[in-house]
């Protein structure tokens, strides 16, 4: 029985919490936050054991791996103690916040033996997965170009309301964006050239929206869209790949699962609502039971700590042309 430590019971926390209750193999031991009601209903909800800080979790010897869901200026300091403390990890994304960070993570990361995994979670939706094995299949010719959109919703208000707090944050860019950066790492390789805008400082409160070109070595060009508005809306995502022979779209406000209800054959009664479409598999379940079946096999995690932190430098690099107006070669 793998023992889990979830740090955080923020909107994510909960999430990891509640998919590691109901994982097989897997007891969640316990879960930290600082603040004392969401400890609280941690502890009525999960029937765990508590604590305060992430770190005194991470000195609990019973947790075999410490889940970090809490803001990302916070990874880096519990990631640090983690690894020291001889723990398997899995980390929200982003997994640190800057450069200096990543430089310090993957000096930590060469110290240890245990399994370390990031929260990049595009890598698990299964319309994303089909769109990248048919470009490594070569349906669409030699793949050119490609248009990523991420947001619609509005500004999200977390503990402290940090993610309008850019130096803990670093804004659309580094918490939505980076996700359509890592899953477009992920189909056509390094990054050689970045340019951004975004509107982070220059518009009315609580709206940010950023566009980032990005020049991959292998030649591919893409455009990165996110955005936190100001008014109610529907999160929604879009990608878009073209190549030498070929198209591939997808835009979840056109998509839905199929939800198929079987009926019975002597009765004609519906019994059961089955799930048809792996689209109705979590990506969060299937990151986390990856991240499980990592630690079982001892073997890497779908999500490495390296390739994370290559992501968050293309995606640091988009912010600091973002602020210099420059192109940011890497
Ligand atoms: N993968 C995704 O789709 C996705 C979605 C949303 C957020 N995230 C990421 O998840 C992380 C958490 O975001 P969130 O929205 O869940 O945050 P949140 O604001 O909802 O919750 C954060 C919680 O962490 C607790 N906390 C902070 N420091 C702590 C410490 N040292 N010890 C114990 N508890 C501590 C706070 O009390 C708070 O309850 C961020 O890095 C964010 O970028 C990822």
């Amino acid at each position: 029985m793998l023992k889990v430590g979830v740090i955080g019971c923020g909107t994510m926390g909960q999430l990891h919490s509640a998919i590691f209750k109901k994982l097989p193999g897997v007891e969640l031991a316990a879960v930290a936050d600082l603040d004392d009601q969401r400890r609280q209903e941690a502890a009525d909800a999960l029937g765990v054991k508590t604590y305060r800080e992430g770190q005194e979790l991470i000195a609990d010897p019973s947790i075999d791996l410490v889940d970090i869901a809490v803001p990302t200026d916070g990874h880096a300091g519990l990631l640090d103690q983690a690894i020291k403390a001889d723990k398997h990890v899995f980390c929200e994304k982003p997994v640190v916040r800057t450069n200096a960070e990543c430089d310090l993570l993957e000096k930590l990361a060469i110290q240890t033996g245990k399994r370390i995994g990031v929260g990049h979670v595009v890598r698990f939706a299964p319309e994303y997965v089909a769109a990248r094995d048919k470009v490594l299949a070569g349906d669409i010719g030699r793949a050119a170009v490609s248009r990523t959109f991420r947001g619609g919703s509005q500004f999200p208000k977390g503990w402290q309301d940090w993610y309008a707090d850019y130096a803990r944050s670093g804004g659309v860019i580094l918490d939505l964006a980076i996700h359509d950066i890592d899953y477009l790492r992920w189909c056509f390789g390094d990054v050689a050239r970045v340019y951004a805008k975004t509107t982070q400082g220059l518009t009315e409160e609580r709206m940010e929206h950023a566009f980032i070109v990005l020049r991959f070595k292998n030649g591919v060009i893409a455009h990165v869209e996110a955005g936190w508005t100001n008014y109610p809306g529907q999160f929604y995502t879009t990608l878009e790949i073209s190549g030498s022979r070929g198209q591939l779209t997808f835009d979840t406000r056109t998509t839905a699962p199929i939800l198929y209800a079987k009926a019975d054959a002597d009765k004609q009664e519906v019994n059961v609502a089955l799930p048809e479409s792996p689209a109705l598999i979590s990506p969060y379940e299937a990151e986390l039971a990856d991240m499980v079946a990592a630690v079982r096999e001892n073997r890497d995690p779908k999500v490495t700590l390296a390739e994370a932190l290559a992501t968050t430098r293309v995606a640091l690099a988009a912010l600091e042309s973002a602020e210099t107006g420059k192109v940011v070669n890497l």
